[in-house]
């Protein structure tokens, strides 16, 4: 009895010391203090995006050292990893979501966050024009503001190759709203292919979903698809799930072709067993109403009758990245992105331009490990470049002071010339991981000076845990955490909104 009252009263103890550093963690997030205001004396530095570069260096950035302004047509930061998660109701769309405001609301100084688009930079005279695209919009909708230093990170959008139909009749998986059109359309096509008298021709044309692309993001969202037809579509439409088909398209002659060999054979075993067809070395040539044309690998033309196509093909620039980089012809000619140096700084400006994420084209991928490295680091730039310009402030104001400030003055242009080396951007590879469905996934992880490639049940609760402690919020962690156990006691949600 002693042991057992001993027990129980540790285990009563660390639950309420945990829950009680939970809700003064909650109510803090919950209740931010005052902040100081803008101070004319300051330089502006304006954001454009809310993404993964934007938000890693807002979290990081000392708002005191700048008047900081962050525009974006989202008002909120999107962790994409679990986007896939999203469109098959795994996890709640506003589980995933940060409100940006959320974040500036906890800095130093006040930091305006402005809902709306870049819609044109000038990088000669510094200034920044955007316009709110929002469905409701004031009396005023437009506008330019000066800026002494911009960071531009405002991502990439989809790329369709201008191939025929595929804005038409596709869906996408990049934003928030195309992984909820994507859950709309796919239960659509389940309750059409339940409706009375359907022929069967058409159920299994209603039932074949195409996911066009194998990168991490169409191998993901195939894995989550299967995972939603094997654990619950199987109880709620008994007599259709047999019907429904999941066929992965790639170009090239394997799917991830960013992963090592081994995981590659393995995710491609895995969909076999899941009957997950993949289509290697075919390509989608047209994406009509109710079918894919594809190229497949001997050249031959087929069309494939499908209800539902998702186009997850990779990136391409934005239109306002394009207008800029015209801008500044001769340094700013990759068409893969914007060119910057060591330091994030776009070629051809006078170091005023910064540039991060997948608007840039480096030797990197386009992957938030990178985006949101790069925005920490710009953090630490800014915060050095503000000490700079406070002391070559200082040392203008000693150029009219008295010979005895001479002392002062040798030790502000040593200091100045340190802050004048900013150090050069380095990537520190983290791994690459990704969910392939059935409750496994796979890492490609540094170890030591090699790698070790991973797969499995293990690895799944390993991506589990490394993505539950990479959301930015306590509030994310926690949404995110019920929503999965939800799923395991309730099952994922089957009405179409
Ligand atoms: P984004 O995060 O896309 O942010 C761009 C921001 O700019 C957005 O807030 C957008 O609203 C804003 N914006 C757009 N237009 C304008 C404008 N005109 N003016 C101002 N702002 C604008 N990477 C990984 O490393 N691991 C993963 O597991 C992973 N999973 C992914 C899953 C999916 C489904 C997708 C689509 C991508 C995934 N990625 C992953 C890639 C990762 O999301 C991107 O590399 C990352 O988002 C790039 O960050 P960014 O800041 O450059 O752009
Ligand atoms: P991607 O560029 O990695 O893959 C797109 C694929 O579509 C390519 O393999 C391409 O060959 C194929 N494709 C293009 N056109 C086609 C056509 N007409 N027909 C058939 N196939 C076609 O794009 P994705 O997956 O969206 O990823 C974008 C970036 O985000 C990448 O850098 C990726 O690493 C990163 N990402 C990382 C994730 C992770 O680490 N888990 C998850 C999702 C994305």
């Amino acid at each position: 009895w002693k042991r057992f009252l001993q027990a129980t009263g540790s285990i009563t103890l660390v639950t309420l010391a945990g829950g009680g550093a939970f809700y003064y963690y909650a109510q803090k997030d919950k209740t931010p203090g005052p902040q100081l205001p803008h101070d004319p004396s300051k330089k502006t530095l304006v954001i454009c995006g809310s993404g993964w570069g934007a938000t890693s260096l807002l979290n990081s950035l000392e708002t005191e050292d700048y008047n900081v302004i962050v525009i974006s047509p989202k008002n909120y930061f999107l962790f994409t990893p679990l986007l896939p998660s999203v469109a098959v109701g795994t996890i709640s769309p506003r589980s995933i979501l940060q409100p940006t405001r959320y974040v500036t609301r906890h800095k130093k100084r006040q930091v305006t966050v402005i809902e709306a688009s870049a819609t044109d930079v000038d990088p000669v005279n510094k200034t920044v024009t955007f316009a709110d695209t929002s469905e409701i919009q004031g009396a005023v909708s437009n506008t330019t503001i000066p800026y002494d230093y911009l960071v531009f990170a405002v991502g990439a959008e989809v790329q369709t190759f201008n191939i025929p139909g595929v804005r038409e009749h596709a869906c996408f998986m990049k934003e928030l709203e195309d992984a909820e059109k994507m859950q709309r359309r796919f239960m659509d096509c389940m309750e059409s292919a339940a409706f009375p008298g359907q022929t069967s021709d058409e159920v299994k044309r209603l039932l074949h979903m195409v996911v066009v692309g194998g990168g991490p993001t169409g191998v993901e969202l195939s894995g989550e698809l299967h995972d939603f037809l094997e654990e619950d579509l199987r109880s709620w439409y008994p007599e259709l799930a047999e019907s429904v088909r999941i066929t992965l398209v790639e170009a090239l002659p394997s799917v991830l072709p960013s992963f090592s060999k081994q995981l590659i054979d393995y995710t491609e075993s895995t969909f076999k067993e899941a009957k997950i067809d993949i289509l290697t070395k075919t390509m989608v040539k047209e994406v009509k109403e109710k079918s894919v044309v594809l190229q497949m690998p001997d050249k031959s033309i087929v069309e494939v009758p499908c209800g539902l196509v998702v186009w997850a093909a990779g990136n391409t620039l934005r239109n306002v990245t394009r207008d800029l980089m015209a801008k500044l012809p001769e340094a700013q000619n990759n068409r893969r992105g914007i060119t910057v140096d060591e330091c994030m700084r776009m070629a051809g400006t006078d170091g005023s331009i910064f540039a991060v994420g997948d608007c840039t084209a480096t030797t990197y991928a386009p992957t938030a490990q990178v985006a949101s490295q790069q925005g920490a680091y710009l953090a630490r730039v800014l915060g050095q470049l503000a000490k700079r310009d406070n002391l070559e402030y200082r040392l203008n104001e000693l150029d009219a002071a008295p010979e005895a400030e001479k002392q002062e003055r040798e030790q502000a242009e040593k200091r100045l010339a340190k802050l004048e080396k900013l150090r050069p951007f380095k990537y520190s590879h983290q791994g690459s991981l990704a969910y392939i469905g059935s409750d496994k996934a796979i890492a490609d992880l540094p170890f030591f000076n090699g790698n070790l490639a991973t797969g499995g049940v293990a690895t799944f609760l390993f991506w589990r845990s490394a993505y539950l402690s990479t959301l930015f919020s306590m509030r994310n962690r926690t949404l995110v955490a019920t929503d999965w156990l939800k799923v395991k006691f309730f099952g994922r949600d089957v009405s179409r909104e």
